[in-house]
């Protein structure tokens, strides 16, 4: 059976609010749909691969030689290494793949002062 992306992401609205449409061994591929500014967080245990579908995606990252910005334009990949502190963020809105194991909380591991507005969650599943 195939899952349509586009499908997926009509079939909701909520902002940074995953639908897993395959699992591959233990990883899942979940696309979201992201507005705005995300937590700082890190997952301590795993890399994180963002593709970028639509809109634009800047992801900030905390790094031994300081803070930097990652501007993803339509297209792009990039991998988040584990243990590195980063904050996705949108101002125009984006529609966006990630690839991590299943069960990986999206605002990662030990974050506090997570926004009421947020919330932390493993995805949910998308049947298509
Ligand atoms: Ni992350």
């Amino acid at each position: 059976m195939t899952v349509n992306l586009d499908e997926a992401l009509n079939s909701f609205d909520e902002l940074w609010s995953p639908r897993i449409v395959a699992r591959i061994n233990d990883y899942d591929v979940r696309v979201t749909k992201v507005r705005g500014e995300y937590v700082w967080h890190k997952h301590d245990t795993t890399d994180e691969l963002f593709l970028l579908l639509d809109g634009e995606l800047d992801i900030a990252l905390r790094e031994e030689a300081g803070e930097r910005v990652v501007r993803m334009r339509k297209g792009d990949v990039f991998v988040i290494p584990k243990g590195v502190v980063h904050r996705p963020s949108s101002e125009p809105g984006a529609s966006i793949v990630v690839i991590e194991p299943e069960g990986n909380p999206t605002t990662g591991d030990g974050t506090t002062g997570i926004p009421d507005h947020l919330t932390t969650t493993t995805g949910q599943s998308y049947q298509g």
